[in-house]
Protein backbone atom coordinates (compact mmCIF):
# COMPACT_ATOMS: atom_id res chain seq x y z
CA UNK A 1 0.00 0.00 0.00
CA UNK A 2 1.28 3.53 -0.75
CA UNK A 3 2.49 6.17 1.61
CA UNK A 4 0.40 9.08 1.78
CA UNK A 5 1.09 11.24 4.63
CA UNK A 6 4.62 12.61 4.93
CA UNK A 7 5.60 15.96 5.64
CA UNK A 8 8.62 17.78 7.88
CA UNK A 9 8.53 21.39 6.60
CA UNK A 10 7.28 24.07 4.64
CA UNK A 11 9.13 24.14 1.55
CA UNK A 12 10.19 20.79 -0.19
CA UNK A 13 7.89 19.41 -2.82
CA UNK A 14 4.54 20.04 -1.97
CA UNK A 15 1.97 16.91 -3.84
CA UNK A 16 -0.89 16.63 -1.25
CA UNK A 17 -2.43 18.99 0.47
CA UNK A 18 -6.14 19.84 2.30
CA UNK A 19 -7.51 23.05 0.83
CA UNK A 20 -10.69 24.02 3.35
CA UNK A 21 -13.88 24.77 2.73
CA UNK A 22 -16.00 27.67 3.49
CA UNK A 23 -19.70 26.68 4.02
CA UNK A 24 -21.39 26.92 6.97
CA UNK A 25 -19.39 29.96 8.52
CA UNK A 26 -19.82 31.46 11.94
CA UNK A 27 -18.50 34.51 13.56
CA UNK A 28 -18.36 32.83 17.13
CA UNK A 29 -19.85 34.55 19.86
CA UNK A 30 -17.20 36.21 22.16
CA UNK A 31 -15.93 33.69 25.03
CA UNK A 32 -13.32 34.08 27.29
CA UNK A 33 -10.57 33.28 24.75
CA UNK A 34 -11.50 35.72 21.96
CA UNK A 35 -12.95 38.74 23.52
CA UNK A 36 -9.25 39.44 24.14
CA UNK A 37 -7.92 38.76 20.91
CA UNK A 38 -10.73 40.98 18.78
CA UNK A 39 -9.53 44.16 18.71
CA UNK A 40 -11.13 47.11 20.34
CA UNK A 41 -11.86 49.11 17.43
CA UNK A 42 -12.52 45.82 15.08
CA UNK A 43 -16.08 45.67 13.44
CA UNK A 44 -15.97 42.11 14.65
CA UNK A 45 -16.51 43.24 18.02
CA UNK A 46 -19.74 41.95 19.55
CA UNK A 47 -20.98 40.18 15.95
CA UNK A 48 -21.75 37.06 15.94
CA UNK A 49 -24.02 34.65 14.23
CA UNK A 50 -23.90 32.66 10.43
CA UNK A 51 -21.43 34.51 7.89
CA UNK A 52 -23.38 36.42 5.02
CA UNK A 53 -24.52 33.21 2.03
CA UNK A 54 -22.66 35.87 -0.49
CA UNK A 55 -19.51 35.85 1.39
CA UNK A 56 -19.07 32.59 1.73
CA UNK A 57 -19.59 31.97 -2.25
CA UNK A 58 -17.24 34.56 -2.68
CA UNK A 59 -14.54 32.79 -0.56
CA UNK A 60 -15.40 28.67 -1.94
CA UNK A 61 -15.03 30.56 -5.40
CA UNK A 62 -11.49 31.95 -4.86
CA UNK A 63 -10.51 28.23 -2.83
CA UNK A 64 -11.70 26.21 -5.48
CA UNK A 65 -10.29 28.10 -7.62
CA UNK A 66 -6.63 28.03 -5.75
CA UNK A 67 -7.80 23.98 -5.87
CA UNK A 68 -7.40 24.16 -9.50
CA UNK A 69 -4.21 26.19 -9.26
CA UNK A 70 -2.78 23.49 -6.80
CA UNK A 71 -3.42 20.13 -9.09
CA UNK A 72 -2.09 22.02 -11.95
CA UNK A 73 1.01 22.44 -10.56
CA UNK A 74 0.58 18.74 -9.72
CA UNK A 75 -0.63 18.38 -5.93
CA UNK A 76 -3.18 16.38 -5.21
CA UNK A 77 -5.95 17.89 -3.38
CA UNK A 78 -8.15 16.61 -0.39
CA UNK A 79 -11.34 18.71 1.31
CA UNK A 80 -12.90 18.81 4.95
CA UNK A 81 -16.51 17.74 4.89
CA UNK A 82 -18.48 20.60 6.44
CA UNK A 83 -20.23 20.92 9.62
CA UNK A 84 -23.21 22.46 10.55
CA UNK A 85 -21.53 24.91 12.64
CA UNK A 86 -24.26 27.25 13.64
CA UNK A 87 -24.97 25.39 16.85
CA UNK A 88 -24.36 24.84 20.15
CA UNK A 89 -21.47 23.28 22.05
CA UNK A 90 -21.20 21.99 24.85
CA UNK A 91 -18.80 19.31 27.62
CA UNK A 92 -18.54 18.81 30.69
CA UNK A 93 -16.63 22.01 31.21
CA UNK A 94 -18.02 25.06 29.65
CA UNK A 95 -20.33 25.86 26.81
CA UNK A 96 -20.91 27.93 23.84
CA UNK A 97 -23.38 29.22 21.17
CA UNK A 98 -21.80 28.13 18.06
CA UNK A 99 -18.84 26.26 16.32
CA UNK A 100 -16.87 28.21 13.58
CA UNK A 101 -15.63 26.90 10.15
CA UNK A 102 -13.27 24.37 8.30
CA UNK A 103 -11.38 27.18 6.46
CA UNK A 104 -8.38 27.12 7.87
CA UNK A 105 -7.02 23.57 7.99
CA UNK A 106 -3.77 24.80 8.82
CA UNK A 107 -4.88 25.75 12.96
CA UNK A 108 -5.65 22.26 13.21
CA UNK A 109 -3.84 19.75 11.48
CA UNK A 110 -0.30 19.50 12.26
CA UNK A 111 1.92 16.99 10.23
CA UNK A 112 5.59 15.66 11.42
CA UNK A 113 6.66 13.13 9.36
CA UNK A 114 3.97 10.15 8.91
CA UNK A 115 1.85 11.66 11.65
CA UNK A 116 -0.79 13.98 11.68
CA UNK A 117 -1.80 15.62 14.84
CA UNK A 118 -5.45 17.26 16.03
CA UNK A 119 -4.61 20.52 17.98
CA UNK A 120 -5.32 21.56 21.49
CA UNK A 121 -7.20 25.23 20.60
CA UNK A 122 -7.52 27.50 23.41
CA UNK A 123 -10.87 28.95 21.42
CA UNK A 124 -14.20 27.01 22.93
CA UNK A 125 -16.19 27.27 19.34
CA UNK A 126 -12.94 25.74 17.84
CA UNK A 127 -13.70 22.71 20.21
CA UNK A 128 -14.83 20.24 17.33
CA UNK A 129 -13.33 21.67 14.04
CA UNK A 130 -11.31 18.66 13.77
CA UNK A 131 -14.57 16.54 12.89
CA UNK A 132 -14.60 18.11 9.77
CA UNK A 133 -11.31 16.30 9.14
CA UNK A 134 -12.26 13.19 10.56
CA UNK A 135 -13.11 11.74 7.12
CA UNK A 136 -9.88 12.43 5.68
CA UNK A 137 -8.06 11.24 8.20
CA UNK A 138 -9.81 8.01 8.82
CA UNK A 139 -9.06 7.33 4.69
CA UNK A 140 -5.50 7.89 5.03
CA UNK A 141 -5.39 5.36 8.03
CA UNK A 142 -7.54 3.15 5.88
CA UNK A 143 -5.04 3.13 2.88
CA UNK A 144 -1.60 4.05 4.32
CA UNK A 145 -0.24 1.73 6.70
CA UNK A 146 2.38 3.68 8.44
CA UNK A 147 -0.12 7.11 9.12
CA UNK A 148 -0.07 8.13 12.95
CA UNK A 149 -3.60 9.64 13.10
CA UNK A 150 -3.32 11.19 16.73
CA UNK A 151 -5.46 13.62 18.85
CA UNK A 152 -3.37 15.67 21.49
CA UNK A 153 -4.66 15.54 24.77
CA UNK A 154 -7.76 17.68 24.94
CA UNK A 155 -7.85 20.97 26.96
CA UNK A 156 -10.89 20.96 29.67
CA UNK A 157 -11.49 25.09 28.75
CA UNK A 158 -12.70 25.46 32.22
CA UNK A 159 -12.94 29.73 33.17
CA UNK A 160 -8.95 28.17 34.78
CA UNK A 161 -7.39 28.07 31.25
CA UNK A 162 -7.88 31.88 30.79
CA UNK A 163 -6.87 35.10 33.02
CA UNK A 164 -9.68 37.29 33.76
CA UNK A 165 -10.39 40.99 33.36
CA UNK A 166 -7.23 40.46 31.05
CA UNK A 167 -8.78 42.03 28.79
CA UNK A 168 -9.24 46.31 29.53
CA UNK A 169 -10.90 48.63 27.12
CA UNK A 170 -8.21 51.15 28.23
CA UNK A 171 -5.45 49.35 27.52
CA UNK A 172 -3.13 51.95 25.05
CA UNK A 173 -1.82 49.89 22.01
CA UNK A 174 1.55 50.64 24.12
CA UNK A 175 0.57 49.03 27.14
CA UNK A 176 -0.57 45.91 24.90
CA UNK A 177 2.75 45.35 23.08
CA UNK A 178 4.53 45.42 26.75
CA UNK A 179 2.21 42.97 27.56
CA UNK A 180 2.69 40.76 25.01
CA UNK A 181 6.74 41.69 25.06
CA UNK A 182 6.51 40.31 29.07
CA UNK A 183 5.02 37.32 27.34
CA UNK A 184 2.00 38.21 29.79
CA UNK A 185 -0.92 36.73 27.35
CA UNK A 186 -4.81 35.49 27.79
CA UNK A 187 -4.31 32.15 28.37
CA UNK A 188 -2.93 30.58 31.94
CA UNK A 189 -0.83 27.31 31.84
CA UNK A 190 -3.18 25.24 33.49
CA UNK A 191 -2.61 22.71 30.66
CA UNK A 192 -1.36 22.27 27.03
CA UNK A 193 -2.96 24.68 25.00
CA UNK A 194 -1.94 25.40 21.21
CA UNK A 195 -2.91 26.11 17.55
CA UNK A 196 -1.28 23.98 14.85
CA UNK A 197 -0.50 27.11 13.19
CA UNK A 198 1.95 28.54 15.51
CA UNK A 199 4.11 25.67 14.64
CA UNK A 200 6.93 26.28 12.42
CA UNK A 201 8.09 22.59 11.03
CA UNK A 202 11.98 22.79 9.79
CA UNK A 203 12.99 19.04 10.07
CA UNK A 204 14.64 18.16 13.37
CA UNK A 205 13.49 21.32 14.65
CA UNK A 206 10.16 22.76 15.87
CA UNK A 207 10.26 26.67 16.44
CA UNK A 208 6.79 27.49 18.11
CA UNK A 209 5.11 30.94 18.93
CA UNK A 210 4.30 31.52 22.65
CA UNK A 211 1.49 34.10 22.06
CA UNK A 212 -2.15 34.56 22.44
CA UNK A 213 -2.90 30.52 21.25
CA UNK A 214 -0.27 28.26 22.58
CA UNK A 215 1.36 28.13 26.16
CA UNK A 216 4.41 27.20 27.29
CA UNK A 217 2.62 24.07 28.93
CA UNK A 218 2.46 23.33 25.05
CA UNK A 219 5.90 23.16 24.58
CA UNK A 220 6.75 20.69 27.46
CA UNK A 221 3.85 18.44 25.85
CA UNK A 222 6.09 18.75 22.31
CA UNK A 223 9.17 18.31 24.04
CA UNK A 224 8.62 15.14 25.41
CA UNK A 225 6.32 13.77 23.11
CA UNK A 226 9.22 14.15 20.32
CA UNK A 227 12.17 13.25 22.30
CA UNK A 228 13.70 13.20 19.41
CA UNK A 229 13.45 16.87 18.12
CA UNK A 230 14.50 20.25 19.30
CA UNK A 231 11.12 22.37 20.43
CA UNK A 232 11.98 25.74 20.45
CA UNK A 233 9.52 28.67 21.78
CA UNK A 234 9.71 32.00 20.20
CA UNK A 235 7.94 35.18 20.29
CA UNK A 236 7.54 38.27 18.79
CA UNK A 237 6.98 41.40 20.74
CA UNK A 238 5.75 43.84 18.21
CA UNK A 239 2.66 42.21 17.71
CA UNK A 240 -0.10 43.38 20.00
CA UNK A 241 -2.23 39.88 19.35
CA UNK A 242 0.08 37.03 18.63
CA UNK A 243 -1.56 33.87 17.11
CA UNK A 244 -0.14 32.06 14.17
CA UNK A 245 3.51 32.20 12.91
CA UNK A 246 2.51 32.44 9.28
CA UNK A 247 2.20 36.15 8.86
CA UNK A 248 5.22 36.58 11.35
CA UNK A 249 8.28 34.28 10.47
CA UNK A 250 8.02 31.99 7.03
CA UNK A 251 10.74 29.77 5.39
CA UNK A 252 10.92 30.01 1.75
CA UNK A 253 13.36 27.11 1.64
CA UNK A 254 16.69 26.05 3.59
CA UNK A 255 18.60 29.03 4.81
CA UNK A 256 16.06 31.10 4.49
CA UNK A 257 13.12 33.27 6.13
CA UNK A 258 11.18 36.24 5.90
CA UNK A 259 10.38 38.00 9.21
CA UNK A 260 7.42 40.54 9.33
CA UNK A 261 9.23 44.02 10.01
CA UNK A 262 6.61 44.82 13.00
CA UNK A 263 7.78 42.12 14.71
CA UNK A 264 11.27 41.23 14.20
CA UNK A 265 12.76 38.18 16.44
CA UNK A 266 14.58 39.55 19.47
CA UNK A 267 18.63 39.41 18.75
CA UNK A 268 18.66 37.15 21.36
CA UNK A 269 16.92 34.71 19.84
CA UNK A 270 18.55 34.80 16.31
CA UNK A 271 21.25 32.91 17.69
CA UNK A 272 20.39 29.53 16.77
CA UNK A 273 19.53 31.23 12.70
CA UNK A 274 22.92 32.79 12.77
CA UNK A 275 25.24 29.93 14.00
CA UNK A 276 23.77 27.88 11.17
CA UNK A 277 23.60 30.28 8.04
CA UNK A 278 19.98 31.07 8.26
CA UNK A 279 19.10 34.32 6.61
CA UNK A 280 16.57 36.41 8.59
CA UNK A 281 15.13 39.24 5.59
CA UNK A 282 12.30 41.24 6.27
CA UNK A 283 9.13 41.02 4.50
CA UNK A 284 8.14 43.43 2.13
CA UNK A 285 5.19 45.80 2.83
CA UNK A 286 1.65 44.65 2.48
CA UNK A 287 -0.12 46.21 -0.30
CA UNK A 288 -3.41 47.06 1.33
CA UNK A 289 -4.04 49.31 4.88
CA UNK A 290 -6.70 47.61 5.74
CA UNK A 291 -7.49 43.66 5.96
CA UNK A 292 -10.52 42.79 4.09
CA UNK A 293 -14.66 43.59 5.72
CA UNK A 294 -15.11 41.19 9.05
CA UNK A 295 -11.50 39.87 9.40
CA UNK A 296 -10.22 38.67 11.80
CA UNK A 297 -6.19 38.79 10.41
CA UNK A 298 -3.80 41.73 9.84
CA UNK A 299 -3.02 43.07 6.54
CA UNK A 300 0.15 40.94 7.05
CA UNK A 301 -1.48 38.32 5.39
CA UNK A 302 0.45 39.42 2.49
CA UNK A 303 3.45 37.28 3.66
CA UNK A 304 0.90 33.96 3.97
CA UNK A 305 2.17 32.39 1.67
CA UNK A 306 1.94 28.35 0.32
CA UNK A 307 5.48 27.55 -0.66
CA UNK A 308 5.36 24.41 -3.44
CA UNK A 309 9.09 23.53 -3.75
CA UNK A 310 12.46 25.28 -3.37
CA UNK A 311 12.38 27.50 -6.09
CA UNK A 312 8.00 28.20 -6.21
CA UNK A 313 6.01 30.17 -4.66
CA UNK A 314 2.02 31.21 -4.27
CA UNK A 315 1.41 34.57 -3.12
CA UNK A 316 -1.79 36.30 -3.47
CA UNK A 317 -2.69 37.93 -6.48
CA UNK A 318 -2.83 41.65 -4.96
CA UNK A 319 0.39 41.65 -3.02
CA UNK A 320 2.80 42.89 -5.63
CA UNK A 321 5.36 44.33 -3.20
CA UNK A 322 5.55 40.62 -1.55
CA UNK A 323 5.55 39.16 -4.94
CA UNK A 324 8.19 41.27 -6.49
CA UNK A 325 10.35 40.22 -3.33
CA UNK A 326 10.02 36.94 -3.94
CA UNK A 327 11.29 37.54 -7.76
CA UNK A 328 14.42 38.55 -6.31
CA UNK A 329 14.77 35.99 -3.70
CA UNK A 330 15.19 33.93 -6.46
CA UNK A 331 11.00 32.60 -6.01
CA UNK A 332 8.91 32.01 -9.09
CA UNK A 333 5.80 33.17 -8.14
CA UNK A 334 2.67 32.35 -9.02
CA UNK A 335 -0.21 34.75 -8.15
CA UNK A 336 -4.19 33.57 -6.86
CA UNK A 337 -6.39 35.62 -6.00
CA UNK A 338 -7.79 34.92 -2.54
CA UNK A 339 -8.74 38.23 -0.33
CA UNK A 340 -12.96 37.31 -0.64
CA UNK A 341 -11.29 34.20 1.59
CA UNK A 342 -9.85 35.79 4.18
CA UNK A 343 -12.41 36.71 6.39
CA UNK A 344 -12.74 33.24 6.85
CA UNK A 345 -9.79 31.81 8.47
CA UNK A 346 -6.55 33.50 6.80
CA UNK A 347 -4.09 33.47 3.66
CA UNK A 348 -3.47 30.63 1.47
CA UNK A 349 -1.11 29.09 3.86
CA UNK A 350 -3.73 28.87 6.76
CA UNK A 351 -6.39 27.62 4.46
CA UNK A 352 -4.08 24.44 3.32
CA UNK A 353 -2.56 21.74 5.35
CA UNK A 354 0.33 19.16 4.36
CA UNK A 355 -0.26 15.70 3.92
CA UNK A 356 2.52 14.92 1.57
CA UNK A 357 5.94 16.77 1.07
CA UNK A 358 8.70 15.11 -0.63
CA UNK A 359 12.02 14.90 1.77
CA UNK A 360 12.59 13.47 5.26
CA UNK A 361 13.95 14.68 8.79
CA UNK A 362 16.80 16.86 8.22
CA UNK A 363 18.92 18.77 10.37
CA UNK A 364 18.97 22.42 9.52
CA UNK A 365 20.64 23.21 12.67
CA UNK A 366 23.66 21.14 13.29
CA UNK A 367 25.67 24.10 15.00
CA UNK A 368 24.41 23.90 18.42
CA UNK A 369 25.16 27.24 20.10
CA UNK A 370 23.89 28.48 23.50
CA UNK A 371 20.31 28.99 22.37
CA UNK A 372 17.20 30.74 24.95
CA UNK A 373 14.65 29.83 22.57
CA UNK A 374 15.49 25.79 23.48
CA UNK A 375 12.55 24.12 25.47
N1 LIG B 1 -2.49 36.89 13.68
C1 LIG B 1 -1.98 36.88 12.38
C2 LIG B 1 -2.66 35.86 11.52
C3 LIG B 1 -1.71 34.94 10.91
C4 LIG B 1 -2.28 34.03 9.88
C5 LIG B 1 -2.14 38.22 11.74
O1 LIG B 1 -3.25 38.70 11.71
O2 LIG B 1 -1.17 38.79 11.30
Amino acid sequence: MPKIVNSWNDFDPLKHAIVGRADMSVIPPEEPATSEKVPVDSEMRGMWGPRPTETVEKANAQLDNYVKVLEKHGVKVDRPTPLQWNQEIKTPDFRTESGMTQMPPRDILLTIGNEIIASANSFRCRYFEYLAYWPLMNEYFENDPEFKWTQAPRPRLTDKSYKHNYYDEKISLEERLERTANKDFVTTEVEPMWDAADVMRMGKDLFIQHGLTTNRKAMEWFKRYYPDLRVHSVNFPGDPYPIHIDATFVPLRPGLIINNPHRPLPVEQRKIFEANDWQIVEAAKPAHDNPPPLCYSSVWLSMNCLVLDHKTVIVEESEVYQAEQMDKLGMNVIPVPFRDAYAFGGGLHCATADVYREGSMEDYFPNQVEDPTRV
